[in-house]
């Protein structure tokens, strides 16, 4: 704990100090470990944290630089940023009509096949200028971030077109620079078959790997490559192409799998060794078998479920007793979930997917950061790494869940800056 930097920010009395530090990913009871100092303090050294531990200890070890930043969590609970692996936070046009429409009896299916979902938000995107979407982006961004997300994974997937998916990348390039929430860039051209493809599907699929791919991989736009695997969108033949093309250019893999039926999507994921794959809410037991051998990230979206008025949610507790890797996410976006509020994810998760607090904040925290390939970086409060730090105005961290849909963010350190206070 000892350091000779002086220290330009000191936490200090947190009641609960949840370091999180421990095994990376977290599986099966492991969820349940936190890492927790009780009074504990923490000091920043510009960006890194160069001491963790009881508070007293850390006051009286660490020698503070003159401007150092002295913040007193007033018997709260600390915990690292957290980090939301799974958003498509760029996009112009909201959907409330398709919500009310939900309330009304229509499922999301019927929604799409009768001109909403998905490519309702793409014809809107083509035709709105960037400054307006980067505008908007910027906001949400902001919403994340006071509800306590410091990392974020962020998809392209509303253009559609070669030009307005590197649009949409440029946004999150953009923003990733000029915003304090750090941006994982995903591509996501595979998002759904546009209008014009309609009755040609295959050419688009050969757009996507000769025309997009290429470029997106070549100007280092995205880190991953997602697609939307489901009946009716990208069938597991259309999904393995398209996967194995991303990959050979040197794409990490995501997959939308098992949302909306069981499809096989969760057994591809884990058969091209993917990072993630998200939903599986249908998936089945091979597949659950199949993602925890492949070491692929489950990455589950309860406020989806919520949105679309579901009664099934993703089967946690079998995925966790299988040894899978378990991370939870807002899935952000104007159709199935529009929600910046990543604590709420939580309570959904506690009250339909029975994960208890702890196991819901290793969920949001060290296996999201596996999700989204910062397992070595982020998601704790240890020596050396990043100062990623939420501070939260309760006295139990179990109240993250319990006290659901209010925000009890108190305040939001990334790299060591303070950039929200509440
Ligand atoms: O994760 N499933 C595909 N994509 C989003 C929905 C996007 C939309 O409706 O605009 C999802 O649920
Ligand atoms: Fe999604």
């Amino acid at each position: 704990m000892h350091s000779d930097k002086r220290a330009s920010l000191l936490i200090k009395n947190a009641r609960q100090l949840i370091t999180m530090s421990g095994p990376v990913p977290r599986i099966g009871p492991q969820m349940n470990e936190l890492g927790l100092i009780e009074n504990g303090g923490l000091a920043a050294c510009g960006d890194e944290i160069i001491a963790v531990g009881k508070s007293d200890e850390v006051e009286r070890q660490t020698q503070l630089a003159e401007n150092c930043v002295v913040i007193d969590a007033g018997g709260g609970v600390v915990t690292p940023g957290l980090i939301d692996p799974h958003t498509h936070p760029v996009f112009s046009m909201t959907r409330e009509m398709e919500f009310e429409m939900r309330t009304l009896g229509k499922t999301y299916e019927e929604i799409a096949a009768a001109g909403g979902g998905i490519r309702a938000s793409v014809r809107d995107l083509r035709t709105t200028p960037k400054e307006i979407i980067m505008d908007k982006t910027r906001k949400r961004l902001d919403r994340l971030l006071k509800h306590g997300v410091t990392t974020a994974e962020a998809k392209s997937g509303y253009g559609l077109t070669t030009e307005s998916e590197l649009m949409q990348l440029e946004i999150i390039k953009e923003l990733n620079s000029s915003h304090p929430l750090e941006l994982v860039p995903t591509f996501l051209g595979a998002h759904e078959v546009p209008d014009e493809y309609q009755s040609d599907r295959s050419k688009y699929i050969e757009i996507i790997i000769n025309e997009m791919l290429p470029v997106v991989a070549e100007r280092k736009l995205a880190e991953f490559c997602d697609i939307f695997c489901e009946e009716n969108v990208y069938n597991i033949d259309e999904s393995n192409k398209i996967q194995t093309a991303a990959r050979k250019l040197g794409l990490k893999l995501k997959f939308h799998a098992d949302e909306l039926k069981s499809t096989g999507g969760a057994e591809l994921a884990a058969s091209l060794k993917a990072t993630s794959a998200d939903h599986l809410v249908y998936i089945s037991d091979t597949g659950i078998k199949a993602l925890a051998a492949a070491g692929t990230v489950a990455t589950l979206l309860p406020g989806t479920s919520f949105s679309l008025r579901s009664k099934q949610y993703a089967p946690a507790r079998r995925l966790i007793e299988a040894g899978a890797i378990v991370a939870l996410a807002t899935d952000c976006n104007p159709g199935s979930s529009y929600s910046e509020h990543f604590p709420f994810m939580a309570s959904l998760a506690a009250l339909n997917m029975r994960l208890t607090a702890a196991e819901a904040i290793s969920a949001m925290t060290v296996n999201a950061a596996c999700a989204v390939g910062r397992e070595k970086s982020a998601g704790r409060l240890e020596c050396g790494l990043p100062a990623d730090i939420v501070i939260w105005d309760m006295e139990d961290y179990r109240e993250l869940p319990y006290h659901y849909a209010v925000n009890l963010v108190s305040q939001v350190i990334k790299n060591g800056k303070l950039v929200v206070e509440n």
